[in-house]
């Protein structure tokens, strides 16, 4: 069996110094790349990206990763940083470096390229150690996504922040599957949900979710637990939130007719353009129909709803 590409591997580990458990990826690509490369490193759990100009004519991409997540997820980056050249964007293969985060360093560098921005009509991200004025009307969601995937830079949670804020009801029961950072969650309970149950798999992502919670003092709206998919979930929701992967959707699909009550909807997001014919395909042997589809780039977020009589 091939071995997985993780902590032992990477330069410096266990010389001597305690380890941070974090990985430094360093990504030099042409700048054609870069839309691209950008999108596969946001498919790592990784707090975010740092963009900085390479030599010329390249961009220099780096992120900061948990090494217990690393697993195979680095060489299947690899495959696919490969892969780029033949389909036309640059003409060479991006590099990939990996190094030991040095102590606190992972904690705090790309802090400093994480300001507060609008993410919506009213909806605005704000880092926690942050304190911009903001526009009258605003709703500021505060956020230190830690290692958690969720800082809300990324296009797919964008647009689920914008089918969020035009379609969630006052009042609304939500869930939100793989919450991340808690960012939809929090979103959700703002913009005035009911009450909303957070779920992810990554015990990690749940830790961030909750300190995020408390941060915007939404904890008796919001509640974050560890779990598969929609399985913690007890009763039927008004609106299921789920910024996943076009695969976990795929997944999910089969499961959302019975968690949605009478009217319910739910905003399916993380679907790269050339999956989306396949979540289609799904949505509709599902039972859902689908109400609207919105874009950014490569990225998709569809809102569906039960087909009904
Ligand atoms: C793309 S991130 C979305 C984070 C955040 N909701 C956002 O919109 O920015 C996907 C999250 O889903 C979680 N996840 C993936 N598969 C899952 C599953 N089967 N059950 C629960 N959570 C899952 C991951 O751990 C990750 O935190």
């Amino acid at each position: 069996m091939e071995q997985d590409e993780g902590p032992a591997a990477v330069a410096g580990a266990g010389a001597g110094r305690r380890s941070t458990g974090y990985l430094l990826l360093t990504v030099d690509a042409p700048v054609e790349a870069r839309e691209a490369v950008a999108a596969l490193l946001h498919e790592l759990p990784t707090g975010g990206l740092i963009e900085e100009e390479g030599a010329a004519g390249l961009v220099r991409l780096r992120a900061y990763l948990r090494a217990e997540a690393a697993g195979g997820r680095l060489r299947e980056l690899r495959r696919r940083l490969a892969a780029l050249p033949s389909l036309g964007l640059g003409t060479v293969t991006p590099e990939l470096r990996l190094e030991e985060a040095a102590e606190e360093a992972w904690a705090t560098a790309w802090r400093a390229h994480f300001h507060a921005f609008p993410a919506g009509r009213r909806l605005w991200v704000v880092p926690t150690w942050e304190r911009p004025d903001l526009p009258a009307g605003a709703v500021p969601i505060l956020l230190d996504p830690g290692m958690a995937f969720g800082s809300g830079l990324h296009p797919s949670t964008q647009l689920c922040l914008q089918l969020l804020e035009e379609h969630l009801e006052p009042g609304c029961i939500v869930a939100d599957v793989g919450t991340g950072s808690g960012i939809l969650a929090v979103a959700a309970a703002k913009l005035g949900a009911a009450c909303v149950l957070a779920v992810d798999h990554d015990p990690l992502a749940v830790e961030v979710a909750r300190a995020n919670v408390a941060h915007n003092e939404v904890q008796h709206t919001v509640d974050v637990v560890v779990g598969d998919l929609l399985d913690p979930l007890e009763a039927p929701v008004d609106l299921i939130l789920a910024n996943l992967t076009a695969e976990v959707v795929i997944t999910l699909v089969p499961r959302i007719v019975p968690r949605l009550r009478p009217g319910g909807r739910a905003i399916l997001s993380g679907i790269a353009d050339v999956r989306e014919a396949e979540v289609l395909r799904a949505i509709d042997q599902a039972g859902l129909r689908l109400l609207q589809a919105i874009g950014a780039g490569e990225w998709r977020a569809l809102l569906v709803a039960a087909a009904g009589p």
